[in-house]
């Protein structure tokens, strides 16, 4: 019989094209310096860039990559450079990318234990291996009645904390039944805004969603919180989950977890411990003061993909009780049923988050975990922490700045003393430059500039860089006033 016409790539091919992709990958690293931080391209101009029909005939893989470079490049904004100071890092690493290929290249989909035992078993050890390096309590290690779980994202954990928290409070009864509009829920103003969304979907509503004010560091008041949650039950309403925050993102403030946990409990709430960035410092046992309380969560999330060096996405998402967790997330359709679920010796991670299908995300965390050690991560995290707190004391020693809010770890709050529109105009030329890229905030209603420090190849030549830059526009300004 003739070969049968195949459009697919061969293996072979396969092996050249890849062996050019990752030097590719390997170039782009070595010459991230060289390109405009925020990419500078106008609304629109990649689309119009592109070819308006999809192509009938398949194309040299060459061509792709050469319009990756042409025709992609110009509008990405690099946060892999090392001048990339906006928002929070989500950096990269070797070990990291190569995991995720190697994912890819396996093309596992693990909902299930038996759709891949190592999927699951993997990602339950590595998650257990965290407990430890992050000085978390023994009551999240899958060995007790806790456990660990991967999610795409900060957001996808705090609606399964809500969920669960949601379905506790009401006795399992409101995945059943919907919600009455009695349900509550607390976090503080400044929690992150995946919280509100999350009351969005899980039915609870945003006005139900209780934003308790905040201390003059920005961290929630917890005789407020007690206020507010008594208030309410004499309401008739039902108060069920507390978000506590461990470096919010806006100023990097940090919740006083313990005080927040005894309120909660005298009322049964769920406490939920968001410390999406700031979780990473936890490798380091100096810095794991600030999750002190922690040990009362029902629910714990921190995101390697945003300083732990693990390319996006990759959120660890632990509980304390998993039961409560599966029991509300849990269906099991006639077409997934099989005997290793049936067992009961299985971790069905299907049941530990919103969608079915995942991702073999673990692999590229255990190459991370692996490649640096606990040691490697600890010297990255303590030199970024550093940077940080050099570039607040150049601020603090300058009498055009000053510091906007505490810096705890890496982000450093700042303004110039000018008022919000040099700040913005400050911001804007920087960010226009393609010299580095800033973002702000407000903070008592002034707008604030944010130098957010984690980028993995971020060394002092680039903050330094950055500080004279900064104090550049700085003097323009005041010449020009
Ligand atoms: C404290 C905090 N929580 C949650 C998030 C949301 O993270 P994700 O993009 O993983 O949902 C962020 C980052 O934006 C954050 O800083």
């Amino acid at each position: 019989m003739p070969a049968e016409k195949s459009f697919h790539m061969t293996p072979d091919e396969f092996r050249r094209h890849g062996h050019a992709v990752v030097d590719w990958i390997a170039d782009y690293h070595s010459r991230v310096e060289s390109f405009p931080v925020l990419s500078q391209v106008k609304p629109g101009q990649i689309r119009a860039s592109l070819p308006a029909s999809p192509p009938a005939q398949g194309e040299p893989f060459e061509t792709l990559l050469k319009d990756v470079e042409k025709l992609i490049l110009p509008g990405v904004t690099h946060w892999q450079s090392p001048n990339f100071f906006a928002y929070f890092p989500c950096n990269a690493s070797g070990p990291g990318i190569l995991g995720d290929l190697l994912s890819s290249g396996l093309g596992v989909q693990g909902m299930l234990w038996s759709t891949s035992p190592a999927c699951t078993e993997l990602e339950t050890h590595v998650l257990d291996w965290l407990v430890p390096m992050l000085g978390l309590p023994e009551k999240f290690l899958s060995s007790g009645t806790g456990g660990g779980v991967i999610q795409d994202t900060a957001s996808s954990a705090a609606l399964c904390a809500l969920l669960a928290a949601r379905e506790r409070a009401t006795n399992y009864t409101s995945n059943q039944k919907g919600c009455d509009g009695r349900i509550v829920a607390y976090a503080s103003t400044q929690t992150h805004s995946s919280l509100q969304k999350a009351a969005m979907i899980a039915g609870i509503g945003v006005e139900n969603l209780r934003l308790i004010e905040v201390d003059k560091n920005f961290a929630m008041r917890p005789d407020a919180l007690a206020r507010q949650i008594e208030a309410d039950k004499r309401a008739g309403l039902v108060p069920c989950f507390v978000c506590a925050t461990v470096g919010t993102t806006s100023s990097n403030a940090m919740d006083p977890i313990a005080e927040i946990a005894r309120v909660g409990r005298e009322h049964n709430l769920w406490l939920h411990v968001d410390a999406a960035m700031s979780g990473t410092a936890a490798l380091c046992p100096e810095f794991r003061h600030l999750q002190n309380g922690s040990e009362l969560a029902d629910s714990y999330t921190f995101n390697p993909h945003k300083w732990m060096f693990t390319n996006f996405d990759c959120n660890c998402f632990w509980v304390a009780d998993r039961k409560a967790l599966i029991q509300t997330l849990s269906i099991l359709p006639e077409y997934l049923r099989n005997q290793a679920t049936e067992s009961g010796a299985v971790i069905d991670y299907r049941d530990w988050h919103i969608q079915l299908g995942r991702r073999f995300r673990s692999l590229k965390l255990w190459f991370v975990i692996r490649h640096y050690g606990v040691e490697g991560l600890q010297h990255h995290i303590r030199r970024h922490v550093q940077l940080a707190q050099t570039f607040a004391h150049w601020v603090r020693e300058d009498e055009n700045f000053e510091l906007a809010a505490p810096v705890a770890l890496n982000l450093v709050c700042f303004r110039h003393k000018g008022g919000d529109a040099a700040n913005q105009t400050i911001m804007d030329r920087l960010n226009r430059s393609g010299d580095l890229f800033l973002t702000h905030t407000k903070l008592n209603g002034n707008l604030t500039l944010r130098l957010c420090m984690g980028q993995t190849n971020t060394e002092a030549r680039h903050v330094e860089r950055a500080w004279k830059r900064i104090c550049e526009e700085a003097e323009r300004l005041t010449a020009a006033a």
